[in-house]
């Protein structure tokens, strides 16, 4: 999913649809807890418009009567959140102890090679975004990477190719 363009210098406001969904999230916990519907609600947010930016968090917070920065803590301890735009597609290498033993240093050299990118950046054509992130529960079948909602396992430079062609040629 690409990311949206958003003026982060103006209030942001919450989609209607995103709105419906943190209401479904909140309904499901005490009113005293109401801030245990934080990551639903930066999920459904990133859902929206790819990414999260600072004034979406903030609407975030004011919505469910949290501080911002109990927000902003939030967002920056899990990979999952985007807290910069990324590209249409967001590759994620899993670089955890299984896969690093089974050769995921190899796999990030390669994709920064072919893609011609760092980790945590995004290709010219705004195609791809490379991130490394923590063990993604399918060591079995490491060296693993995720690319948006879709696992690829035992992973070599050959099967990369493949799967990058893939997705770029996917319209
Ligand atoms: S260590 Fe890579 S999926 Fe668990």
């Amino acid at each position: 999913m690409a990311t949206e363009t958003v003026d982060t210098t103006a209030e942001f406001v919450l989609s209607e649809k995103v709105r419906k969904e943190i209401d479904h999230w909140l309904e499901k916990f005490p009113e005293e807890q109401r801030q245990s519907a934080v990551l639903a609600a930066l999920h459904a947010v990133q859902q929206d418009i790819g990414w999260l930016p600072e004034n979406a968090m903030d609407a975030v917070a004011d919505y469910i009567g949290m501080p911002h920065i109990a927000v902003y803590e939030v967002a920056t301890f899990y990979d999952m959140y985007n807290l910069k735009p990324i590209g249409k597609h967001k590759i994620t290498v899993c670089t955890n102890i299984s896969c690093m033993l089974c050769g995921s240093d190899k796999i990030v050299e390669h994709l920064q090679q072919r893609l011609d990118i760092k980790l945590g950046e995004t290709t010219s054509d705004g195609m791809f975004t490379l991130k490394e992130v923590e063990c993604l529960a399918a060591c079995k079948n490491a060296p693993m990477m995720q690319v948006d909602f879709d696992y690829h396992e035992n992973l070599t430079p050959e099967s990369l190719d493949q799967i990058i062609e893939k997705y770029r040629n996917d319209k």
